[in-house]
């Protein structure tokens, strides 16, 4: 077969590699722009794991890269002259350069033809090359192949905000990978060091666009800006000069990441792009070279397989592209991360700050990091138990108290409010006092009731439950006096009004192509809604509240609240999420409204903070009370997007609630979330450490890890878990039985001991094995 590979970088060189050791009959020539020693950049970075497919590949050049190795195992953040150090992390880096070299010795020696100093044109693709099966497009970031066809290879390329900078010095860091926070007069800088030879190290500076300007970095030469980062570093440099490489980038020596995605990477059953070309990821994880190397060993192997070309390309795609998003969804949280890094700067101590940085990528967890440093990481639950509670010993994180005005919660789970549709006539009956006995049972610290009804017109379905009489009160007094004489629970009454998804069956009842799918007309009742706009094209048609409607509505929650008191709760929430009546107000998607109440998100927000600040009035001032919101339409610009978030969760903090349960979306049936695993903890992690203020986060989480990595790294105060509390009430109790915990923090009802003496011995055996 006869190859040409347009780029000679990582993955061209690797590929051509591969193309021999599979079949030396293979003709592979490499066009590369530069001579073999030129190159950008400084060191790379590979995990054992890399190192381990390499070696399967090749083991030749696996084994004299090896032999190059500088390996180190700790990592140091330092932020204003205070480290904090952890070990376990294996990481191996060795020069670019140098990693260049060994490949073109490879290559040569196996046959593959090198034409350095040759700029290839995309129309050498049919002239020049037209006698080739296959043309490898390995022409990196800037792709010219790819950036000739964007809708053919279905690109997408954003750049991001932050600034960074490829330097090099000869103050080896040789201890550890090191990561230095730095504050100037203008703000935050940063440096990721890493050794990769006897005496240089890569010194990546990285700021946000906003110091960029302010340092003036965008009108220096490069040497210019290395020195200003020399001076800004200068205490960790021991004396060494910054260095930079980078000649070949015109203007400020200064990048911005662009993040490539393409949906395609395959044109005319002949071009196939490799390596950046086809996808980056973000220097945060160290792993764009990993991924060329390992679309080259991918590639070789389809290609060398009995399948013909044209399948042989696609069984390439479909297999990397897997690999490929996994890692970009880590680079991409990981680079995020440190676009956000001042607000964790600002808000953090710096064992938080750590443990929120090594935790970045969602890649490594809580019990990642046990297994890599588990002496680090006691330090860290003993200095959160210390913290936050007085207690000199390591605690996992979710069994650490937590205090909301007068109310005290013995751990930091959460039963998230979930609607029975089991109710008569809006009355909590015994399925109610069963299941919310259970939940409380079962060891969350706080649990919260379903939606109930300011009214019987604001119930989503018939069987939603309500507080609107005195029967109501006596019905929920009875299943908060249980909670409260037989658990350690504290609960909560959500407190909310259906609006525009009100009158609809039963979710059991829908029919399968709709959602919230309405009762049959002659059951309907009138509905509310800032906007006479349908949820659906189906559903009823709202009527747009008048001044009175609003005055009316406001009153039946302030006499909610009067009655959740009266029931002995411990908590309210106002239910202002996913679409519901004051959710209506919000979100643009159904306010159209143009008066004092739409509009601006000011004027949305206006109607459901006056009712917040009422809600407020009437509970008693030792008692808490949270907000859920939608902090994210997930319709585009259309709606509520990350930038409104914080300005919707202070307004309600203003209006009086003390924490914000931030969950997203269900505002229209056109949106499109990605829901991962803990995908709305982002944005509660906004919320809470760029705005201050206590947040619940939800969605999606399920496991002990995750729920310890929130609690530890900040994102949220408390966890709220739905689906899983279904399957399993006693969640928290087991998930303290598994990580052998015994404490205040969860105690199981004395009736029950004898379970969990054995459930505590099976998981302890378990361990031990
Ligand atoms: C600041 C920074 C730090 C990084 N750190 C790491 C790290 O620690 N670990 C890691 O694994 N990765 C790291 N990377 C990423 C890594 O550099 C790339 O992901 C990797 O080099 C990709 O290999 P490639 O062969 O696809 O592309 P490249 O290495 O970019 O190679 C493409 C080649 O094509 C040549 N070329 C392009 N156009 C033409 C043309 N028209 N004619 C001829 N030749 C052409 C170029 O000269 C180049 O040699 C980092 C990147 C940056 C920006
Ligand atoms: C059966 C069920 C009923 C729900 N009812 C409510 C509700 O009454 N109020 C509310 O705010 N959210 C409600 N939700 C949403 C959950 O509180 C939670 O936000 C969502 O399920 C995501 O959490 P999870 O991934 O842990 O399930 C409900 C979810 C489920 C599964």
């Amino acid at each position: 077969m006869k190859v040409v590979c347009l780029g000679g970088g990582p993955a061209g060189l690797y590929f051509g590699i591969s193309m021999k050791l599979r079949n030396p009959d293979h003709q592979v020539d490499i066009y590369e722009r530069n001579r073999p020693d030129d190159t950008f950049g400084w060191g790379v970075v590979f995990s054992d794991q890399t190192v381990g497919n390499l070696m399967a590949n090749d083991p030749v050049s696996a084994q004299s890269t090896v032999d190059e190795f500088i390996h180190w195992d700790l990592i140091d953040c330092y932020v204003q002259g205070e480290v904090e150090r952890s070990g376990g992390h294996g990481f191996i880096g060795l020069g670019r350069k140098r990693f260049l070299q060994l490949l073109h010795a490879r290559a040569k020696e196996l046959g593959v033809g090198l034409h350095f100093e040759h700029e290839f044109s995309v129309d050498d693709i049919d002239t020049k090359f037209a006698d080739a099966d296959l043309v490898v497009a390995s022409d990196g970031l800037n792709s010219k192949v790819r950036n000739a066809y964007p809708d053919i290879f279905e690109t997408s390329i954003t750049v991001r905000p932050n600034k960074f900078v490829w330097l090099g010095t000869h103050q080896t860091f040789s201890d550890a990978f090191t990561f230095i926070f730095e504050k100037t007069d203008h703000g935050w800088i940063w440096a990721h060091a890493y050794q990769f030879d006897g005496n240089t190290s890569t010194f990546i500076v990285e700021t946000t666009p906003e110091v960029y300007d302010a340092l003036g970095f965008e009108h220096m030469s490069h040497e210019e800006s290395a020195e200003t980062c020399r001076k800004i570093f200068e205490a960790y440099l021991d004396g060494h000069s910054l260095m930079t490489n980078s000649a070949h980038i015109r203007g400020s020596a200064w990048i911005s990441f662009p993040a490539v995605y393409c949906g395609n990477w395959i044109k005319d059953d002949r071009v196939v792009l490799i390596g950046d070309a086809a996808h980056t990821a973000h220097f945060a994880i160290g792993s764009g070279t990993k991924l060329g190397l390992e679309d080259a060993i991918s590639l070789a192997q389809h290609v060398n397989s009995n399948l013909a070309l044209p399948e042989a390309l696609r069984a390439y795609q479909a297999e990397r592209e897997i690999d490929v998003m996994r890692l970009q969804n880590s680079a991409h949280n990981a680079m995020v991360w440190f676009e956000n890094a001042p607000r964790y700067l600002e808000a953090f101590d710096l064992k938080q700050l750590n443990y929120s940085m090594l935790t970045r990528s969602q890649r490594v967890s809580h019990e990642n990091l046990r297994l890599r440093d588990p002496q680090w990481l006691e330090s860290m639950e003993r200095h959160l138990a210390q913290r936050e509670a007085g207690i000199d010993k390591a605690v996992p994180p979710m069994f650490l108290p937590f205090s909301l005005r007068d109310m005290k919660l013995n751990n930091r789970v959460a039963v998230s409010p979930m609607c029975m549709y089991s109710a008569n006539d809006g009355l909590p009956d015994d399925w109610h006092l069963v299941h919310y006995g259970a939940l409380a049972k079962g060891g969350a610290g706080l649990v919260y009731t379903e939606m109930t009804n300011v009214s019987p017109e604001a119930r989503i379905t018939p069987g939603c439950t309500g507080i609107w009489s005195d029967s109501h009160t006596r019905a929920w007094t009875r299943i908060v006096d249980f909670v409260h004489g037989h658990s350690h629970a504290r609960i909560a009454l959500q407190i909310g009004h259906a609006g525009p998804k009100g009158a609809t069956l039963e979710p059991w009842k829908w029919d399968p192509s709709r959602l919230d799918d309405p009762l049959p007309q002659e059951e309907q009742w009138p509905l509310l809604s800032a906007s006479a706009i349908p949820f659906d094209s189906y559903s009823p048609v709202p009527r747009a509240m008048t001044r009175a409607d609003m005055d009316a509505v406001l009153e039946q929650h302030v006499e909610a609240v009067a009655r959740a008191e009266a029931a002995g709760f411990d908590m309210i929430e106002m239910h202002a999420a996913h679409g519901y009546l004051l959710s209506s107000f919000i979100t643009p998607v159904l306010n159209k409204r143009d008066d004092e109440y739409g509009g601006s998100l000011e004027n949305r927000l206006r109607y459901p903070v006056e009712v917040c600040r009422a809600m407020r009035a009437a509970w008693p001032a030792e008692k808490p009370m949270s907000v859920r919101i939608s902090a994210h339409d997930w319709v585009g610009e259309m709606g509520i997007t990350e930038a409104d978030a914080l300005a919707i969760a202070k307004a309600f903090i203003a209006a009086g609630a003390d924490i914000i349960n931030v969950s997203t979306g269900q505002t229209s049936h056109d949106a499109k979330p990605q829901p991962g695993r803990m995908f709305q903890t982002p944005l509660s992690d906004l919320i809470r450490n760029e705005g201050a203020v206590a947040t619940l986060a939800v969605g999606n989480i399920y496991e002990i890890d995750h729920v310890n990595s929130i609690i530890a790294a900040g994102r949220a105060d408390l966890v709220c878990l739905a689906r899983p509390h279904l399957a399993n009430p006693n969640w928290t109790l087991h998930a303290a039985a598994e990580q052998g915990y015994q404490g205040p923090g969860a105690r199981e009802p004395h009736q029950y001991f004898l379970g969990y003496r054995q459930l505590y011995t099976n998981n302890q055996r378990a361990r031990s094995n």
